[in-house]
């Protein structure tokens, strides 16, 4: 199934508040005090498994995302309900002795970001109901829950007047993954989403958060998601064990080489002290951390310099990494990327996000769009037994008051 990614941006957004507004009202019984709001879900163009590894990223955020109605409330109660998951209703909670709890689902997310705020020193005072509404597909590894995550940042500080920049609205939704979900995620999808910015990919030290806007200028040629509607969770994959993995190398590394994290390391550094590591899926596993790491480099090098052939080839030497090396992609995101790279007019494919499921990112001519979905749904749904959905997507701005 083809739907829009982003076009019609001020319509498709205008339309959406309305929607949930008038949810709003059916749900929490007016609208009063209400105000709306919307957080992007992102993508990663490269630089994958290296956010927890002090390497780079490039990342953008989309203009498909979280919409939110919310209204402060006088007392401390919590009360959620997302329009896509109506069926578990009204959600309740309460300001104090925030914890996760599996029956509480998806409000897991902003409950532990009200919780992180605390932690952080920022005491929210008061509750609120909170409508949600998201138009990423959940679990499609285009970081939905990163982006519930900021956009409850984003509206406690409305509330409350919190002094906190939009890289801290990122930090605090990466630690209360961390602390509170028990997700080991680096600092990528959050800083992706609350720093987004239209028509831009965000080059990103995660060694020490210094990063810079690229723009992406694709002439004749566009973003396309393909989503393998394989659903994994980032806490039941192997994700946690990946990044120990490294955490792991990296001490074996540091007995011999003086090096912080992976990302120090250059490919022939790291060639001559591999030895180093006692355990050859661990060098695996490292050296997909230390060339990608090089690869995100050169990719945006070849961006600047108008060499889209070099980065969609890039793109693709990171798919066969991400495949070989790290062994977190499976067979329905190699058929997608393998299907795509047979298809005339696609310049570059890869797994994105982390991998076990989810979706591939692609670079395909505009006029080789509709083959491109004709071929490659048509072959994965002969191969997996149920078809993918694409997205041509648009690349957004951050967090923002509708
Ligand atoms: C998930 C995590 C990110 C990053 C990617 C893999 O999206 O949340 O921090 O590690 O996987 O690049």
């Amino acid at each position: 199934m083809v739907r829009p990614g982003g076009g019609r941006k001020g319509k498709i957004m205008a339309a959406i508040k309305e929607d949930i507004l008038k949810k709003f009202g059916e749900i929490f019984g007016s609208t009063e005090g209400v105000k709306t709001y919307f957080a992007p879900g992102r993508v990663n163009m490269i630089g994958e498994h290296t956010d927890y590894n002090g390497g780079h990223v490039f990342p953008c955020a989309l203009t498909i995302g979280t919409y939110a109605a919310a209204r402060k409330r006088e007392d401390g109660r919590l009360r959620f309900y997302s329009m896509n998951f109506g069926h578990l209703g009204i959600i309740e909670s309460t300001i104090e002795n925030l914890k996760p709890e599996k029956e509480a689902g998806w409000t897991n997310y902003p409950k532990g970001v009200i919780w992180a705020f605390g932690e952080k020193g920022y005491e929210v005072p008061a509750g609120m109901d909170l409508l949600l509404f998201g138009n990423i597909p959940n679990g499609s590894g285009l970081s939905s829950s990163a982006s519930v995550e900021v956009l409850t940042g984003f509206i406690l500080r409305d509330f409350f007047g919190f002094e906190v920049s939009n890289q801290e609205l990122a930090l605090i939704g990466q630690y209360s993954e961390n602390k509170f979900n028990g997700v080991n995620c680096g600092i990528m999808d959050q800083f992706a989403i609350a720093m987004g910015k239209e028509g831009h990919a965000i080059f990103l030290d995660t060694a020490d958060l210094s990063y810079e806007y690229a723009p992406i200028k694709l002439e004749n040629a566009k973003i396309v998601i393909s989503c393998s509607n394989k659903k994994r969770g980032l806490g039941d994959s192997k994700y946690n064990e990946r990044r120990s993995e490294c955490e792991t190398a990296l001490a074996e590394l540091q007995k011999v080489v003086g090096i912080n994290s992976l990302g120090d390391l250059t490919e022939e550094q790291f060639e001559a002290c591999q030895s180093a590591i006692q355990d050859e899926i661990r060098i695996k596993r490292a050296r997909h951390a230390v060339f990608e790491n090089q690869r995100t480099v050169k990719a945006v090098e070849a961006l600047k310099n108008n060499d889209v052939e070099l980065f969609g080839r890039l793109m693709n030497e990171s798919h066969i990494s991400l495949r070989d090396d790290y062994e977190v992609t499976g067979i329905e995101l190699d058929t997608l990327v393998e299907e795509a790279w047979q298809v005339d007019g696609v310049i570059g494919s890869r797994m994105t996000g982390a991998g076990f499921g989810g979706c591939t990112v692609s670079i395909v001519r505009t006029d080789a769009i509709d083959a491109f979905i004709e071929k490659v749904g048509r072959a994965y749904e002969k191969k997996i037994g149920y078809p993918a959905d694409f997205y041509v997507v648009e690349i957004g701005d951050g967090p923002c008051i509708l």
